[in-house]
C-alpha cells in the first residue's frame, strides 16, 4: 500500500482505558426478519499475523437445523475484529465457493487496548453457495515488521433464518458461476492491467443471467480520483501523485464486446490521506466495498450453444491509449436461472450499441503561478437489446441501457513553489435499466459526489489537513432475485495531522448522515458524529434500529507519539519519540 496520500498512525498505550475503541462504518443492519428461526454458525477463526499469501481456509458444510437446506429466508454474516498495536490497513477478501462474496478492509489499529469492529453484511442472494459443502477462504495480507506489530484477529460467524410461511424462502439463482481465479488456495481477486480473462460455459437452458462486479484500486491507484492526467503532470513537482489520469471505468466484456461498465464508488482506506479523518467512523464502504450490477441477459441467445464463453473485466482510463497504474483487483460473479425445460434457449441479439471506451475530455491550465488545474469529463450510453425463446415455450424481449457520466476536477495551487493545496472535485452519476418483456429487471440510478480539499500547511508538507465531502446516493435493484434499496450517504470530514521531531499530532472529525429503505418496508436512519475519537452525538431510527441503543465508549486522544506518514513528493517521514 505504499503511496503519498497513505498515513500509518500509531498511538501509544492509554491511561487507564477500560475496553478497545470501537470502530464501524454506518450502514444498515441486514434487512431479515427478526422474527424468523436464527441458526448462528462460526465459519471460522483466524488471527492475520504474517499472512502475505496465507489466507485462512476453512471446510463449510450446511447447517441442517433452520429448516430444509437453501429454503431460508435470508443469511448474514458477522465479521468481528480486534487488533491491537500498530499496522497499516489491510484488504481482505471473503471467498466462498470459489466467488469473491465480501470485499472489505481493516481500520488502523491502536496500542494499549486496541480496537475492536463488528460488521453484519447480508448475503442471501449467494444462498446457492451456502447450500452446499465447500471451501470457505479469507485472505487478509497483513506484514509484522519493526514498528509493525498489529495482527488482525478475526472471528467469522453465519447467520441462517428459517423460511415459513410468514418469511418465504428468498428467491435464489440456479447457478452461480465464478468469474474469478478459480483458486481453493487463494483469493478470487485478479489483479488488473492486464485484463482479467476466463472461459465459461453457460447452461444451454439459462433465461436470465446478472453479472456482479467487485473492483477496488490498490498501490498507484489506491487514490485513482487523484491521478493527474498524463498531458499535465509534468507541470507538478515530480512525486506530487501519479498519472493516468482519474477517470476509471471497470468494464465487462463477453467474448471482446462490451456487456456493461461501471463507474466505481471511491472508497478511501482508514489510512487514506489523513487517518484521523476515519477513527471511529470508517470512511462509507471501508468495511463493505460495493459493488456494481449488470444485466447479461441480452447475451443469452449468444451464450446458450453449449460451448465456452471468454469473460473479461478490466479498468480503463481516459488516457489516449486507456492504461491505468498498477494495479485495481476485481472479480465477479454471474446469477444464471435456466428453464424448467432442458432444451437450450435460442434467440437473436437484434441491438447493440456499446462503444468500446466512454467518451472522454481531458482540458487543464497552468497558471504563471505554477498552479494548475485540470479537468476530466466521461460519458457513456449502452443499449443492447435481444428476443429469445426458452425450450419451454417463453419468448422474452430484454432491453439493457446504461447511461453514465463523470467529472473531475483537480486543482493543484501553489505556494512559493510548493504545491500548498491539492483539492478534487469528482461527481459520477448514472441511470441503468434492463426490462424483460417491460418489467424492469436490473436498476441502478447512483450519484457519488467526492470532494476533497488537501492542504499542506508547511513546505516540507509534513503538517496538513483535509476536508472530505463525499456522498453514496444509489437507487438499486440487483436483480429480481435479490431486494433492492435506496441509500442516501453522506460524511463530512475533517482532520489534521502533523509531524514534529517531538512526536506527531493529530485529529479528526466526521459527520454521517445516512438513511436507508427498500421495497420490503424495512427503513432505517442514522446521524451519528465523532470529534477527536468521542462520538458526540448518534441518533438511529427506522424499523431495523437496534430496539437498545448502542453505546460507543468514549477515547481519549493522546499525542500520537510515533509515526510514519507518505506525503505528495514521494516523501516518507518516520519519527521516533
Ligand atoms: C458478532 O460476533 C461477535 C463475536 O464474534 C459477537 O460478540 C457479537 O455479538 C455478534 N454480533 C451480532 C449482532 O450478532
Ligand atoms: C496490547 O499489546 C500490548 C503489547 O504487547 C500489551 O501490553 C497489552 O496488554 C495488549 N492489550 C490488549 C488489550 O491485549
Ligand atoms: C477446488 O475445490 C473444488 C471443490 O471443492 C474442486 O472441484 C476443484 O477441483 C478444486 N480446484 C483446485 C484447483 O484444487
Ligand atoms: C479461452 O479459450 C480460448 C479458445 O479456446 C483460448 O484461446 C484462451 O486461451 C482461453 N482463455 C483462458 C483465460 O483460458
Ligand atoms: C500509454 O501511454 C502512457 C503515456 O504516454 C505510456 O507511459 C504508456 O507506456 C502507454 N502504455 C501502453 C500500454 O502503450
Ligand atoms: C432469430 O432470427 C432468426 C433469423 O432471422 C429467426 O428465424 C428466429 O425466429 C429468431 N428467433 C427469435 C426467438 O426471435
Ligand atoms: C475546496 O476546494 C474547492 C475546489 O475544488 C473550492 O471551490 C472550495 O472553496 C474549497 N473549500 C474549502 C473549504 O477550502
Ligand atoms: C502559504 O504558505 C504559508 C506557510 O508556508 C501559509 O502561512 C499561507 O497561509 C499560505 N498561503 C496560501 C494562500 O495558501
Ligand atoms: C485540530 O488541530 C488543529 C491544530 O492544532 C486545530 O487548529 C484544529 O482546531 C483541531 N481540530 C479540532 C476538531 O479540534
Ligand atoms: C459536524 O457537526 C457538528 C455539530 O454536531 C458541527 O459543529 C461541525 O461543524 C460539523 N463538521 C463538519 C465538517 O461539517
Ligand atoms: C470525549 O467525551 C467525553 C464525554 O463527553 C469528554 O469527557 C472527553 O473530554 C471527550 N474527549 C475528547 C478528547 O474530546
Amino acid at each position: 500500500m505504499a503511496n503519498w496520500l497513505k498515513v500509518l498512525l500509531l498511538v501509544p498505550a492509554l491511561l487507564a482505558a477500560a475496553k478497545p475503541l470501537v470502530d464501524f462504518q454506518v450502514a444498515q443492519p441486514p434487512p431479515l426478519p427478526k422474527g424468523a428461526k436464527q441458526c448462528t454458525v462460526e465459519i471460522l477463526q483466524h488471527t492475520f499475523a504474517n499472512s502475505y499469501g496465507s489466507p485462512a481456509i476453512v471446510q463449510y458444510t450446511p447447517p441442517t437445523d433452520c429448516g430444509t437446506v437453501g429454503s431460508w429466508t435470508g443469511i448474514s454474516l458477522n465479521f468481528t475484529v480486534t487488533s491491537n498495536g500498530t499496522q497499516y490497513d489491510r484488504l481482505g477478501t471473503l471467498t466462498f465457493q470459489e466467488v469473491e462474496i465480501w470485499r472489505t478492509s481493516t481500520p488502523e489499529p491502536t496500542s494499549g487496548d486496541g480496537i475492536i469492529w463488528t460488521h453484519l453484511k447480508d448475503v442471501t442472494r449467494y444462498t446457492p453457495l451456502f447450500a452446499k459443502a465447500g471451501t470457505f477462504l479469507l485472505e487478509l495480507d497483513n506484514e509484522l515488521a519493526t514498528g509493525l506489530d498489529g495482527e488482525y484477529a478475526t472471528t467469522l460467524h453465519a447467520t441462517f433464518y428459517e423460511s415459513s410461511a410468514l418469511y418465504p424462502p428468498a428467491p435464489q439463482a440456479n447457478t452461480i458461476i465464478p468469474l474469478g481465479t478459480l483458486s481453493n488456495t487463494s483469493t478470487a481477486t485478479a489483479s488488473v492491467p492486464p485484463q482479467f480473462t476466463i472461459n465459461a460455459t453457460i447452461p444451454q437452458n439459462a433465461v436470465q443471467i446478472y453479472a456482479e462486479l467487485y473492483a477496488s484500486g490498490n498501490g498507484e491507484e489506491e487514490f485513482w480520483y487523484y491521478n493527474t492526467a498524463n498531458e499535465y503532470l509534468s507541470d507538478l513537482p515530480s512525486g506530487t501523485t501519479y498519472g493516468g489520469g482519474p477517470f476509471r471505468e471497470v468494464r465487462l466484456l463477453v467474448d471482446g464486446k462490451i456487456a456493461g461498465a461501471a463507474l466505481p464508488y471511491a472508497v478511501i482506506f482508514t489510512g487514506g490521506i489523513v487517518p484521523t479523518a476515519w477513527r471511529p467512523i470508517t470512511s462509507y464502504g471501508a468495511l463493505d466495498l460495493p459493488t456494481y450490477f449488470l444485466d447479461l441477459t441480452p447475451f443469452v441467445p449468444l451464450l446458450t450453444d453449449g460451448k465456452p464463453h471468454t469473460f473479461a473485466i478490466d479498468v480503463v482510463s481516459a488516457e489516449t491509449n486507456h492504461t491505468i497504474n498498477s494495479n485495481w483487483y476485481v472479480s465477479g460473479n454471474l446469477q444464471v436461472v435456466t428453464d424448467s425445460s432442458s432444451e437450450p434457449t435460442t434467440g437473436n441479439m437484434t441491438q447493440y450499441t456499446a462503444s468500446p471506451y466512454a467518451v472522454t475530455a481531458t482540458t487543464g491550465s497552468v497558471g504563471a503561478n505554477g498552479d494548475v488545474k485540470v479537468t476530466v469529463k466521461a460519458t457513456r450510453e449502452i443499449q443492447i437489446e435481444s428476443t429469445f425463446k426458452s425450450g419451454s415455450g417463453k419468448v422474452t424481449d430484454v432491453v439493457w441501457k446504461q447511461s453514465l457520466s463523470y467529472q473531475n476536477v483537480q486543482t493543484y495551487a501553489s505556494n512559493n513553489s510548493i504545491q500548498a493545496s491539492i483539492n478534487v472535485a469528482q461527481t459520477a452519476t448514472g441511470t441503468m435499466l434492463s426490462t424483460h418483456n417491460g418489467i424492469a429487471a436490473v436498476a441502478d440510478t447512483f450519484s457519488y459526489p467526492l470532494n476533497i480539499n488537501l492542504t499542506l500547511l508547511t513546505p516540507d508538507g509534513d503538517s496538513f489537513t483535509a476536508l472530505f465531502d463525499h456522498s453514496y446516493n444509489r437507487v438499486l435493484q440487483p436483480s429480481p432475485l435479490t431486494l433492492g434499496s435506496t441509500i442516501n450517504e453522506r460524511q463530512l470530514a475533517t482532520g489534521y495531522f502533523a509531524i514534529t521531531s517531538s512526536g506527531n499530532s493529530g485529529n479528526g472529525t466526521s459527520n454521517n448522515t445516512f438513511s436507508y429503505a427498500d421495497p420490503k418496508g424495512n427503513t432505517y436512519t442514522r446521524q451519528v458524529d465523532a470529534s477527536l475519537n468521542n462520538i458526540t452525538q448518534d441518533h438511529q431510527g427506522g424499523s431495523l434500529a437496534p430496539s437498545t441503543a448502542i453505546l460507543f465508549p468514549g477515547f481519549p486522544l493522546s499525542q500520537l507519539a510515533l509515526g510514519s506518514c507518505r506525503l505528495p513528493g514521494g516523501r516518507h517521514f518516520t519519527i521516533q519519540a
